[in-house]
């Protein structure tokens, strides 16, 4: 990888001296004062990033395992990311699906060549739970019907309908009445799928991995399971690979592992590197139910997010970095073991749980405090790690002995 010669880290401080540069007192009283008080914040302000290494307005530097929320699948400004963005936005920056696009269809075809066979459409649109409307709508649309069946602690997203199939704690509660028509089956459990059906369902949306929920897994069975079940019953499978896909957990797709392909996958977070940019593959048999002007979204397949979607796919393909997601996860989970504090690993590649003896944000501020950036989740007692997927041993090895440090 191209490294950039930046002076960053080192003169902020100077450059605070001389006024040029906000403190972090300065910036976090400015958000708290300016932004709408919804997020918990941890107590720095990143500026600047590279590869699995981001710095903060002192100029400290972190190892960052939590990889900005998941968002930095390739790392932090990728010198193909950076390259291929800053040379689309020279030419030109937006227009929309009302005209046909070079770069928007070099990502299209990008990513329907490294979707499950079978799935050859793609729609294009900025978030998470964008996607994961789109997809429900797609499938009320094709089977003519109205419930979808849900997961007890899944999380698909904050907008009204993504917050309804949202089975996870208190975000649902919190804005209650949300969108209904859900029914809450158990993860990794047919039978309680078995349990949910009725005439009325249309499909069944789940995270293959509940990673807020703290990196929930089910047996392998399940995922097996499931896609027969779905089948035999005429309901819509959708993965929400938010953030299992585009190779975090060591296979393209998550279904990948065990030949099983869902109807339907909707993407957010990485697959862009940085840009915003959300995505729903669907089978062709289903795309065709969604006819001309009957679903949209402006910003969706932009010029400068296409030309990300598609650098980013060349990024991972010419890295190997699917094939390191699954080895440098397994590195990482064999050697956590061997700490006292750790109880158990949840995951699979590079989106992990570590389970631990203590109350994770406790050890989140710990690590913190030694300049590794990490999360917690729904569940007490575990870290969560959604590390750029270029991580590599020398850095795992950097967490786990200062995990290893950690004293109550
Ligand atoms: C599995 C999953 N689905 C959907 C979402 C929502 O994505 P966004 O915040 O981009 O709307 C998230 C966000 O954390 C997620 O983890």
């Amino acid at each position: 990888m191209k490294t950039k010669a930046y002076s960053f880290p080192e003169c902020a401080p100077e450059m605070q001296r001389r006024g040029k540069m906000d403190t972090f007192e300065q910036v976090r009283d400015t958000e708290n004062l300016y932004q709408l008080n919804t997020y918990k914040k941890l107590p720095i302000s990143i500026e600047r990033g590279e590869g699995v290494w981001v710095y903060d307005s002192e100029g400290q530097r972190y190892l960052d395992l939590y990889g900005g929320h998941a968002v930095a699948l390739t790392g932090h400004c990728h010198p193909e990311i950076v390259s291929a963005v800053k040379s689309q936005a020279e030419k030109l920056i937006f227009y929309s699906n009302v005209v046909y696009s070079s770069v928007r269809a070099r990502a299209a075809k990008a990513i329907i060549e490294i979707a499950p066979a079978g799935m050859d459409k793609v729609f294009f649109c900025n978030s998470g739970a964008e996607a994961n409307e789109t997809a429900m709508k797609i499938v009320r649309r094709y089977t003519g019907k109205r419930k979808i069946i849900a997961m007890k602690n899944g999380f698909h997203g904050r907008t009204a309908g993504a917050l309804g199939a949202t089975g996870l704690g208190n975000y649902r509660a919190q804005f209650y009445p949300v969108l209904e028509d859900f029914i809450f089956a158990d993860f990794g459990s047919i039978r309680s799928l078995e349990q949910s059906l009725n005439d009325d369902v249309a499909g069944v949306i789940l995270e293959p991995i509940q990673s807020m929920a703290g990196v929930e897994m089910a047996d392998d069975d399940y995922y097996i399971g499931l896609r027969n079940f779905c089948t035999e019953n005429g309901t819509v499978l959708v993965f929400d690979e938010v953030q299992t896909g585009f190779g975090r957990t060591g296979s393209w797709f998550f279904g990948d592992h065990f030949g099983v392909s869902p109807d339907i996958i909707t993407l957010a977070k990485g697959i862009g590197g940085g840009i915003p940019v959300g995505g729903v593959i669907i089978k062709e048999e289903i795309s065709k139910t969604i006819g001309l002007g009957e679903h949209g979204s402006t910003f969706g397949g932009g010029p400068i997010a296409s030309a990300a979607v598609a650098a980013n796919i060349g990024v991972i393909r010419d890295e190997n970095l699917v094939h390191n997601a699954r080895e440098t996860g397994g590195y990482l989970a064999k050697k956590v073991l061997d700490i006292p504090l750790v109880k158990r690993v949840r995951g699979r590649g590079l989106l992990v749980g570590i389970e631990l003896e203590r109350d994770a944000a406790e050890v989140r501020d710990f690590l913190l405090g030694r300049g590794i950036i990490t999360g917690t989740s729904s569940l007490k007692n575990v870290l969560r790690l959604l590390p750029p997927i270029v991580v590599k041993k020398p850095e795992i090895d950097i967490f786990v002995e200062a995990l290893g440090a950690f004293r109550s």
